[in-house]
């Protein structure tokens, strides 16, 4: 057993660990390290946690942690770079959930129900804001689980009065709130419930609402709402170390998620409200000529280009792509060619999806630009090359006003003077909006598998 002053030291240096850690995340270089410095901060949270003060059942606690680490090491190896999002979003779901349990096992504890006064309602308060947040974290993240894994539509499910039936939610919730924290012992329990029900159905409609052209600001906004239910958590249990380390989770999720929608100029608002106010876009239906060209005609227009900019998408994650398209560049640099990335800030499934892949194919760091940099340079490029891209290069977030992503700066790969475009048919990408880039005279399709189509060119290239 260690004393309540070490275990308050303990934790405030493991809040300065989480701190470097987040800071160590900022940058390609910094990251690894700060990777060991959030799994060393945790390691010592869990001991101080373990040998601090009234804990009891130890052998539950240890079976539990054990069991757990098994899945955590069986799933983490298991999982593929593509679907990280949604085990994210799973993980997420777990917090929520956590925050719910916490809640009602602090609302029925002993210690609780003989609380009396201003201490209850301040209680009872940070009891009913956790199960609100936590129930709103695990069915919305549910949600966009389903979404990620397509196992539900990533369209937005809206119907006519949902704002108002929103609003009436809300406000259903504030007023059982008022009631829960009248009441004595455990009378206030059917509002906890009932509000627990509301908050449950709020996250459904709250993600079920965001079309997928908006759902990695989901995952922030979830990622945020997370911490910020870990934070209500450390407020019911009273742990320090909960409270900031969910404040840190919380406040850069939200920081993040401000940060898409301006790269996705999206308003904030909107998003996290599921649309509130918003009217639903199909977007027009494309007809015309589509051309498409085998590897040989794209090894030739690569042998003929003096600059060539490759704009990869989450087609490349799939195919596991980045390895020859590697290759590929060497091959281009060696003869003297120009080769840059355009990466577009919400490219593949997670934030940063696309540098990882091309950092862990050994891509070097400077040929790789951000959208912004590599946008003014295409109209000046011989061949952008897109690989497995789709709504990142779609012009219809320009050109047309009735598209769900119009508004969204996207990589303007049709300003290059020809364009090959890397997927396996016409099919739409994940936010389900067609692509005017494929009818431009000046882009050709080459179909099949990503991987496929960069080796089969890289045979021509010599
Ligand atoms: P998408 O628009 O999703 O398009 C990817 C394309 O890759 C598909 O159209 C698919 O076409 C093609 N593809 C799939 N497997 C392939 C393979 N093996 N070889 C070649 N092509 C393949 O991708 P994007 O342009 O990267 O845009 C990302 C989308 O995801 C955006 O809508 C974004 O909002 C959303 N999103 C992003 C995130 C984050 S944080 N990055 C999170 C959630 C959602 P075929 O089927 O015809 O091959």
């Amino acid at each position: 057993m260690i004393s309540t002053n070490i275990q308050i030291a303990a934790y405030l240096f493991a809040s300065i660990l989480f701190i470097l850690s987040l800071s160590g995340l900022s940058s390609q270089e910094s990251a690894k390290k700060g990777v060991i410095y959030g799994i060393v901060g945790m390691a010592i949270a869990l001991c101080a946690t373990l040998f601090g003060g009234n804990i009891q059942g130890y052998v539950y606690i240890i079976v539990a942690m054990v069991v757990a680490s098994v899945i955590g090491v069986i799933v983490a190896r298991k999982v593929q770079m593509t679907a990280m999002p949604q085990l994210i979003a799973l993980l997420h779901s777990f917090v929520g959930l956590a925050a719910v349990l916490v809640g009602f096992s602090s609302f029925i504890d002993p210690k609780t129900v003989s609380m009396a006064g201003a201490e209850r309602a301040i209680h009872m308060v940070e009891i009913f804001v956790g199960i609100f947040i936590g129930a709103i974290t695990f069915t919305g993240s549910i949600i966009a689980w389903g979404k990620l894994t397509e196992n539900i539509t990533s369209k937005p499910l809206v119907f006519k009065g949902k704002d108002v039936v929103n609003v009436v939610l809300l406000l259903a919730s504030v007023v059982l709130g008022v009631m829960f924290v009248g009441q004595g012992g455990t009378h206030g329990m059917p509002f906890l419930i009932a509000m627990t029900v509301i908050a449950a159905f709020f996250g459904v409609m709250l993600v079920m609402a965001i079309g997928g052209a908006d759902m990695p600001v989901v995952i922030s906004m979830l990622n945020s709402l997370s911490g910020w239910t870990a934070a209500a958590s450390g407020f019911m249990l009273g742990n320090d170390l909960l409270i900031v380390t969910g404040a840190l989770v919380g406040s850069s999720g939200a920081i993040l998620s401000i940060i898409m929608c301006r790269a996705m100029n999206r308003s904030f608002f909107a998003v996290i409200s599921g649309g509130f106010g918003q009217e639903v876009k199909t977007g027009r239906k494309l007809e015309g000529k589509v051309n498409s060209m085998t590897h040989d005609e794209a090894a030739e227009w690569l042998k003929e280009a003096q600059s060539v900019v490759i704009v990869p998408g989450y087609g490349m994650a799939v195919a596991k792509a980045q390895y020859p398209i590697h290759d590929m560049v060497e091959k281009l640099r060696s003869q003297g060619k120009s080769v840059k990335f355009g990466i577009h800030p919400v490219a593949g499934r997670l934030p940063g999806h696309m540098n990882v892949l091309l950092a862990e194919a050994n891509v070097p760091y400077d040929i790789v630009l951000e959208m912004d940099e590599v946008n003014p340079e295409l109209p000046e490029t011989d061949v952008a090359m897109v690989v497995g891209a789709n709504d990142t290069v779609n012009p219809g977030a320009q050109e047309d006003p009735s598209s769900p992503i119009y508004g969204m700066p996207v990589v303007e790969v049709w300003k290059a003077k020809r364009v090959i475009v890397m997927k396996r048919s016409m099919a739409v990408g994940y936010a389900g909006v067609e692509n005017p880039l494929f009818y431009k005279e000046n882009v050709s399709m080459l179909y099949g598998d990503a991987k496929d189509s960069v080796d089969k060119i890289n045979a021509k290239l010599g």
